[in-house]
């Protein structure tokens, strides 16, 4: 539709003399009215008019001008209808041009986006809440990756504090006791607990953490370290296997420890900008100025060890100094608004001036269901036992609608990892979101092997009219009048891609592939595409393959699988 847009901005320019840049062209709240929108209301103080009028008088003029588009003044808005032969040829020829680039762009050339992904803890399973992250997170760098902006995902590992000193300690009383190669974040899970039960009992146990973790905040290279990087390696091997089942890589994995050469001069530039004071023997930032009961940010603990705030500031000074950012994205839950709120409170204080580029993506809680739904160890749900009962159940359904499906163990897994992901991208990220096993799988229900079906279902009409050599013919674009509400869905895909990198919010992609999904099931299931007069055939075969290629390039952004057959 930004081709429609743009001669709408021109041909309004003309007529009004206002600069293109300011005519915002709208999408009608009723789609019956038309295609797309001017309201008229900007020009009634320059005109001293009222906006009907404006309206009416404008469309009039732009009827002489405009081809191929009817403006019709209704009210202080003028609506436009875009011929249908025209529209239908316009948007399936830009995709049929641009392919799987449909919906990009390159306005994001030179500009750079951090974004903050993921971020487990070493030693602990990978919570539903670094999973919601990661695929969040990706979905955001994939976006912006799409318009063209420089993207750097970096996962910010959670594998610096003290609890490491715990686990060094807990691993040399019970080590032998444990198998660590099998199940690594099981058996390390295992040993913290028990860690914490005998804790009470045993001071020397606390002790010997707190020399671990001084140790290891020395920088020295001895038994400590060795055992912190053992821990470091056996976790992230855990975590690849989730990555490597949702497709998401990174372009940096630093875990907090990265930044410990870089803390002594993070907190000297805070106190050079002399926002620091002492309290009870901590150094602190003081944000009462900022926020009235916002506590205190504190750089240093009284035992001279930092903490999670400190790592985080070494890393927003590394980040903007490395890729001079036009947005660091922090994608991280929302319980952990008030450490962000603090670390931008810091900024502030120093008078950062590009403090207001550093943003917190925050998002809601996931609630998995209960019981024998997932395995549990305590209460803590494994997240490779959700991705592997989500394919199982997938596999279930595709072997009872389609079982001579050829890959069917693979697409078993595009199906159930596109579902949880799908799942998680739904709705605005700040909400928060059950997951409802039936309702996260169904293929007829707001979902993502809805979408994926939905797909599927296009290609095999592809294969079918391949196998039968229909669609050679000239289409007839003015046979496409039917498909108009689809046409105009696929036209507005770019300004959605625009939307949800503006917004940072996946969810607009994901309402817009629901959306799209149902109206091309509406349109198909009451027009046959083959064994028509060749020239309506051929157009509707050029719909159908642009809608596939659409709707597949929109998935390919949220990190959902698009198969062929399913
Ligand atoms: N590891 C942290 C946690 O699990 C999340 C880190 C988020 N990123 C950051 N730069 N603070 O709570």
């Amino acid at each position: 539709m930004q081709a429609f847009e743009n001669r709408l901005r021109a041909a309004l320019t003309d007529v009004t003399g206002l600069p293109a840049d300011d005519l915002r062209i709208e999408n009608p709240r009723d789609p019956s009215m038309g295609d797309l929108a001017f309201p008229c209301f900007v020009l009634a103080k320059a005109r001293k008019q009222a906006p009907p009028a404006i309206a009416a008088e404008l469309a009039d003029a732009l009827n002489e001008t405009l081809e191929g588009i009817e403006a019709v003044a209704t009210g202080p808005y003028i609506n436009f209808r875009v011929d249908r032969a025209l529209l239908a040829e316009t948007i399936i020829g830009e995709i049929e041009a641009q392919g799987a680039r449909y919906g990009g762009g390159d306005e994001g050339a030179g500009k750079t986006i951090v974004v903050d992904l993921s971020s487990p803890n070493i030693a602990k399973p990978m919570s539903v809440g670094h999973l919601r992250s990661t695929v969040i997170g990706a979905a955001i760098q994939r976006i912006h990756d799409a318009l063209g902006y420089k993207t750097v995902g970096i996962n910010h590992i959670g594998d610096w504090g003290i609890q490491f000193g715990k686990l060094v300690t807990a691993l040399d009383r019970w080590g032998a006791e444990v198998d660590l190669e099998s199940d690594p974040i099981k058996a390390l899970l295992a040993l913290y607990v028990r860690y914490h039960e005998e804790e009470g009992e045993d001071p020397t146990l606390a002790e010997q953490s707190a020399r671990n973790f001084q140790e290891l905040e020395s920088g020295a290279d001895g038994h400590v370290r060795q055992t912190w990087k053992r821990l470091t390696e056996l976790s992230m091997r855990e975590f690849d296997k989730i990555y490597t089942r949702l497709g998401v890589t990174f372009d940096e994995v630093r875990g907090e420890a990265f930044y410990e050469p870089y803390l002594d001069a993070t907190v000297e530039r805070i106190e050079a900008a002399g926002v620091t004071e002492m309290s009870e023997g901590a150094l602190i930032v003081d944000l009462s100025s900022i926020r009235k009961k916002m506590p205190p940010c504190l750089l240093r603990k009284t035992d001279g060890t930092t903490l999670y705030a400190t790592r985080d500031l070494a890393a927003v000074f590394h980040r903007h100094e490395l890729y001079d950012f036009d947005r660091c994205l922090y994608v991280v839950g929302g319980d952990q608004r008030l450490h962000f709120e603090q670390l931008k409170g810091v900024l502030k204080r120093m008078e950062i001036d590009w403090e207001p580029k550093v943003e917190h993506i925050a998002f809601g809680m996931m609630k998995l269901p209960e019981g024998k739904m997932s395995t549990r160890t305590g209460n803590v749900v494994f997240l490779e036992d959700v991705l592997d009962r989500a394919a199982e159940e997938a596999g279930k359904i595709i072997a009872e609608k389609n079982p001579d499906l050829a890959n069917a163990a693979e697409i078993a897994e595009q199906v159930g990892v596109g579902a949880v992901v799908f799942n998680d991208l739904k709705r605005e990220r700040e909400k928060d979101i059950q997951f409802v096993w039936e309702e996260v799988l169904t293929f007829e229900g707001e979902t993502g092997p809805y979408a994926q079906y939905t797909h599927a279902r296009l290609a095999s009409i592809l294969r079918k009219a391949e196998a039968a050599g229909e669609g050679d013919a000239d289409p007839d674009w003015a046979a496409l009048e039917d498909a108009a509400p689809v046409i105009v869905r696929l036209g507005r895909f770019p300004s959605v891609v625009r939307s949800a990198a503006a917004n940072a919010e996946p969810s607009e992609i994901t309402s817009w592939v629901l959306t799209a999904a149902r109206e091309l099931n509406a349109w198909y299931t009451q027009h046959r595409v083959l064994g028509q007069d060749p020239a309506v055939t051929s157009a509707r075969l050029r719909l159908v393959a642009a809608a596939k290629s659409a709707l597949a390039g929109a998935l390919a952004l949220l990190g959902v699988a698009a198969p062929e057959e399913m």
